[in-house]
C-alpha cells in the first residue's frame, strides 16, 4: 500500500501570555492508502492538535508549527497558501469532531450546512442538485425521516443523529482521508457501535483512508488496521492492531491495555489504572516523559529521550528497554 500521508518530525507549540506549551514534539508517522489508522492516548497528549495540524486548522495567532513536514500526495501541506489549503480541506481531507453541537452551526438548517461544503468545491452545481445530494447523503448515513431533517436545526436532533449529520457533511465531497477525532465519545455504546459501523461501511464503498482518534483502546480493536500510541506529544509505539494487542512493548501501552475492562474476566478483577498524570507540556521534560509513572524506569530514562526502535517490521517503540545498545532487555 502506498503512503497517502507522511508526517515528518512535526513539532507544534502554543504561546499563551504566561507560558509556551509544546504540544507536539517531533511526531513522524504515515497513513497508507485505504487503511484505518488509530491514534490512542490519554487526554491532553496531543491527539487533537495533531489532527488539526494536518490541515492547519489550529488557531493562527497562538499556535506555531515549529518544525516538520506534512506530505499529502507528495506535496508538503505546510508550504501551501491558505487559498490552496481550502481546496484540500473537505475535498481531500475531511474531518469530524467529538462534539457535533460545537461544530454544527446552531442557527443554520441541517440541509444548508450539508450543502455549504459541497457548494465550496462545486461552484457550478444548481441548488436543486445540491439539495438532492444532501438528501441522498442523509439517507446514506441512516438519518431517519431524512427529507424533513433537511429543514431542521441541530438542537432538534439527538446526539447520534447530529453525529450522522457531521459524517454526511464530511462525506459530501468524497474525501480521500477522513479524520475522526473522538467521533463517538459523547454517545452511548449502542449508538457508538452504529456510528463506527456506518464509517466502516462508507469506507468499504468509497475506499477512503480513516484516521480514528480516541482515548479508548477498546474501540480500535475491531476498527483499525494499525495503531499509534501517543504520550506527552510524542509517539511511543506503533504497530498493526493485532500485533499491538498480542505483544505490546512500551510500558505505557501495556498499562493502557491493562486498563481496558474485559468481559471475559470476572468483574471483581482489579483493573490497573495508570497512577500519576502526564507531565505538564509547558514544562521542560528531561529524558523519557513516562519515567515518573513507569515501573521499569532506569537511570538513563531520566536523562535521554529514547528513539524509535524497530521491534519487528512495522512495529516500533520508543523505550530504552528495547534499545539494543542498552544491556537490560524489555519485559517479555
Ligand atoms: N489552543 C490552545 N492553546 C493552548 N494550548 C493548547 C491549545 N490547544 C491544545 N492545547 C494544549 O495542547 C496539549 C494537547 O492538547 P490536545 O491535542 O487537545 O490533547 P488530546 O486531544 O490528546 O486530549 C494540551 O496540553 C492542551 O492544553
Ligand atoms: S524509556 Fe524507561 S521510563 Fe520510559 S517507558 Fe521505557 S523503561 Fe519506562
Ligand atoms: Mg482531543
Amino acid at each position: 500500500m502506498k503512503h497517502l500521508l507522511q508526517i515528518k518530525n512535526l513539532s507544534v507549540s502554543f504561546s499563551t501570555l504566561s507560558k509556551k506549551v509544546r504540544a507536539l514534539r517531533g511526531v513522524s508517522f504515515h497513513l497508507k492508502e485505504g487503511e484505518t489508522l488509530g491514534i490512542v492516548g490519554e487526554s491532553g497528549c496531543g491527539k487533537s492538535v495533531m489532527a488539526k495540524s494536518l490541515t492547519r486548522l489550529l488557531p493562527p495567532v497562538s499556535s506555531n508549527i515549529d518544525q516538520g513536514e506534512i506530505y499529502y500526495k507528495g506535496e508538503d501541506l505546510l508550504l501551501k497558501k491558505e487559498s490552496e489549503l481550502r481546496k484540500v480541506r473537505g475535498k481531500e481531507i475531511g474531518m469530524i469532531f467529538q462534539d457535533p453541537m460545537t461544530s454544527l452551526n446552531p442557527t443554520m438548517r441541517i440541509g444548508d450546512q450539508i450543502i455549504e461544503g459541497y457548494a465550496l468545491h462545486h461552484p457550478h452545481a444548481s441548488r436543486e442538485e445540491m439539495k438532492q445530494r444532501a438528501l441522498e447523503l442523509l439517507i446514506r448515513v441512516s438519518v431517519s425521516d431524512a427529507q424533513s431533517r433537511l429543514s431542521q436545526y441541530p438542537h432538534e436532533l439527538s446526539g447520534g443523529m447530529r453525529q450522522r449529520v457531521m459524517i454526511a457533511i464530511a462525506m459530501i465531497s468524497s474525501p480521500n482521508i477522513l479524520i475522526a477525532d473522538e467521533p463517538t465519545t459523547a454517545l452511548d455504546v449502542t449508538i457508538q457501535a452504529q456510528i463506527l459501523g456506518l464509517l466502516k461501511e462508507i469506507q468499504k464503498k468509497e475506499g477512503m483512508s480513516i484516521v480514528l482518534i480516541t482515548h479508548d483502546f477498546s474501540i480500535v480493536a475491531g476498527f483499525c488496521d494499525r495503531v499509534i500510541v501517543m504520550y506527552a506529544g510524542r509517539i511511543v509505539e506503533s504497530a498493526p492492531v493485532d500485533e499491538l494487542f498480542r505483544s505490546p512493548k512500551h510500558p505505557y501501552t501495556r498499562r493502557l491495555l491493562n486498563s481496558i475492562p474485559r468481559l471475559d474476566l470476572p468483574s471483581t478483577r482489579h483493573l490497573y489504572s495508570i497512577h500519576g498524570s502526564p507531565p505538564d507540556l509547558s514544562s521542560k521534560i528531561k529524558g523519557c516523559a513516562f519515567s515518573k509513572r513507569c515501573p521499569h524506569a532506569m537511570h538513563l530514562c531520566y536523562d535521554g529521550i529514547p528513539s524509535p526502535i524497530e521491534v519487528t517490521p512495522d512495529h516500533h517503540t520508543s523505550c530504552w528497554l528495547f534499545d539494543p545498545r542498552v544491556e537490560r532487555k524489555g519485559p517479555s
